[in-house]
């Protein structure tokens, strides 16, 4: 049980720490015009995506869903916990669909959206650990 825990914090920072950069590094991807830097930072991009945010992304939920199971927890706060964490999953679905759109044509109007994400992401990630540090339910 410490050890899934221990599991699911280093998977959280992951997680956490890539979803809070990748609005960062989507918008910075729209601000030059140059060819050789846009296809170089569109790969950083990528990659910070694939390797870092879905498999930390997959291994929270994975060891969260284990705890979840192995500790036989049905109370009200992991549901509104588990509201909040889809919120999180959705705004990871929607750095990708950016990505997609900023390799197909670089377009600096993106970082408006870049914005909102991120705020949304840092109130979803405080709303996720006040549920989880408080259980207020
Ligand atoms: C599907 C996703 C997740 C599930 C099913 C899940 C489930 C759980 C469960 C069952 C516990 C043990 C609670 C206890 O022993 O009292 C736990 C602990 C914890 N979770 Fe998650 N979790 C998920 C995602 C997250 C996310 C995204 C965050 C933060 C943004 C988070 C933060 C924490 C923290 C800080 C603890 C430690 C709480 C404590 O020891 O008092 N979890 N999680």
């Amino acid at each position: 049980m410490p050890l899934l825990k221990l599991l699911h914090f280093m998977a959280l920072i992951g997680w956490c720490g890539a979803l809070l950069y990748l609005p960062a590094l989507i918008a910075a991807g729209t601000r030059s015009s140059d060819a050789l830097f846009y296809r170089d930072h569109a790969h950083l991009t990528r990659m910070v995506f694939n390797l870092v945010a879905t498999p930390a992304a997959l291994l929270a939920i994975g060891s969260g869903t284990a705890l979840f199971l192995s500790g036989a927890l049905f109370d009200a706060w992991l549901i509104v916990k588990l509201t909040t964490v889809t919120g999180m999953v959705v705004c990871h679905a929607l750095c990708g669909v950016l990505i997609l759109r900023i390799e197909r044509l670089p377009e600096p109007s993106v970082g408006l959206e870049c914005l909102l994400l991120g705020s949304l992401v840092a109130v979803l990630i405080s709303a996720t650990l006040w549920l989880v540090l408080a259980k207020p339910f």
